[in-house]
């Protein structure tokens, strides 16, 4: 049966309360986030790994405010029911904590998301503060955090050694203090992140994380076999797709090639008698 009931920041809080773990997948686009809603996935991160997904860049950085938004409401469109989370991109919160919650703002305003995801570790809680005072529910992102690529020197594992493990438990406490609504851990290795899901109230969704988080994320070309060559070590394949597109994509370019498409069934009729006449006309040239 598909799922009608709305999940909120409730929804989510209950499950970890529960213990009952949380779906979470990327969309970029209105079909998917359709197919996302009906086969009961939780929340949705409309991410700017978009920019690199579906629009081939070679990292996150590219991607503009007004596209991730524009792309987020038809997400919005297509899936009412899922707790939706809109990416702020890279330079729409770190220059200043006013900007910051004006931009934030828009993924509530014009997409109708549920909260916003920022990337930030304890440099970041006067921006989260801000943002909770203005009533904008925001996950914090720690671990490895994509739009730091070039000072982090590569997307690599984090928190890998007890002092670097420390202080990301740490900056999810500060986060937490400052209102953070829910922390997102990517690529962290399962120990740091069993203590940061068990310290804390907040569902922390892992990409990446291991088995302990109270919810997993994973970019849905990634799971669904789209993404060409190869995808991070934590994707599981759930298809082949890429290898489905491209067979339907050469059996469409050889029926044209075979004049197989179109066929009598694809072509629209004129009213009765009216293609006599068009061929008895005497000016057709
Ligand atoms: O942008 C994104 O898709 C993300 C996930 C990889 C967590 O941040």
């Amino acid at each position: 049966m598909t799922p009608t009931a709305r999940v909120t920041l409730a929804t989510l809080l209950a499950r970890k309360k529960a213990r009952q773990p949380i779906s979470m997948l990327t969309a970029y686009d209105y079909p998917s986030a359709q197919i996302e809603d009906a086969a009961g996935v939780d929340c949705i991160l409309v991410g700017d790994s978009a920019a690199q997904v579906i629009l081939g860049h070679d990292s996150t950085l590219p991607i503009s405010l007004d596209f991730l938004v524009t792309i987020a409401a038809a997400v919005r469109r297509g899936a009412p029911r899922c707790f939706l989370v809109g990416d702020m991109p890279f330079l729409s919160y770190q220059v200043n904590v006013e900007e910051g919650v004006r931009n934030a703002g828009r993924f509530l305003v014009e997409a109708g998301c549920d909260c916003v995801k920022i990337e930030g570790d304890r440099r970041f809680v006067r921006t989260v503060e801000a943002m909770s005072a203005a009533s904008i529910p925001v996950m914090v992102h720690l671990g490895l955090r994509p739009q730091s690529v070039r000072q982090l020197g590569g997307y690599r594992a984090q928190a890998r050694d007890a002092a670097s493990a420390l202080r990301m438990i740490e900056d999810a406490k500060m986060l937490e203090s400052a209102g953070a609504s829910a922390i997102l851990l990517e690529a962290v290795p399962p120990e740091p992140a069993r203590i940061i899901a068990e310290s804390t109230q907040l569902p922390v969704i892992g990409c990446g994380a291991g088995p302990h988080c109270d919810g997993h994320v994973v970019v849905l070309h990634d799971m669904l076999g789209l993404t060409a060559g190869t995808t991070a070590k934590f994707v599981k394949r759930y298809a082949d797709s890429r290898t489905g597109f491209a067979q339907a994509i050469a059996a469409y370019v050889a029926d044209i090639g075979s004049r197989a498409y179109p066929a009598a069934e694809h072509c629209y009729e004129m009213a009765a008698g009216e293609a006599e006449k068009l061929r008895a006309a005497p000016n057709k040239s």
